[in-house]
């Protein structure tokens, strides 16, 4: 089943808005870092993926809703779109510069989140990136609103989502996840008031 299938037509107009400085840093990233060839993974309506293409990047979305890359596809049709299982990729080994996830493991359950990053780290090319955006544990306690409405979205995403997302936070979101999943992932910049975070990884050449 179609996950997204009821949500889709309104991302871009909901969602898009909170994730724009987030997928601005993240082409800023992996320009800097030479790269050319990006995969984004769980890509959604392209909001990424579209950025990547206007900054010069050659970049290719794959994810497995159908309601999601039908805009994707319309929003962006110079893009190739593939459906796929994130958890299961087609594309050989080290065939990108750069692989992104953004958003999409804190509502995966945990082991699928893990195989997931094993997809990321196995098709990125040695010296290459492997950029995640998601849920992190701000410091301190400015943010508390944010905190708030994040935690608000995050429960009328529907009742497994909302789980998912806590089994994710309670370790310490994404620098937690990414440690036990044995990347050395740096966070280059917070976003959301500090509630989410853009985590990079140098596969070792
Ligand atoms: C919250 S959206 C994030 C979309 C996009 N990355 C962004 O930043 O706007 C999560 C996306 O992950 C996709 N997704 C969830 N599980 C997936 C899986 N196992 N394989 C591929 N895509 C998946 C969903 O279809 C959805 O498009």
């Amino acid at each position: 089943m179609d996950e997204y299938r009821n949500h889709a037509s309104l991302y871009d107009l909901l969602v898009g808005p909170f994730l724009h400085s987030t997928h601005r840093d993240i082409v800023d990233i992996v320009k800097v870092h030479g790269c050319s060839s990006l995969l984004d993974i769980c890509c959604g309506t392209g909001l990424l993926v579209g950025k990547a293409v206007a900054a010069g990047l050659k970049p290719i979305g794959t994810d497995l809703s159908p309601a999601m890359l039908d805009i994707a596809r319309s929003n962006h049709p110079e893009i190739n779109f593939l459906e796929n299982d994130a958890s299961d990729l087609p594309m050989e080994e080290g065939s990108f510069d750069a692989v992104t996830v953004s958003f999409a493991l804190h509502e995966k359950p945990r082991n699928v989140a893990f195989a997931i990053i094993r997809e990321a780290l196995r098709l990125v090319r040695k010296g290459g990136l492997v950029i995640v955006a998601d849920y992190h544990l701000p410091v301190g306690h400015s943010a508390f609103f944010t905190g708030f409405a994040v935690q608000c979205v995050e429960r009328i995403a529907g009742k497994q989502h909302y789980a998912y997302f806590k089994e994710y936070m309670k370790p310490g979101g994404t620098e937690a996840f990414l440690a036990e999943a044995g990347l050395d992932a740096t966070c280059r910049t917070t976003h959301m008031n500090g509630w989410s975070g853009i985590f990079v990884h140098v596969k070792d050449a």
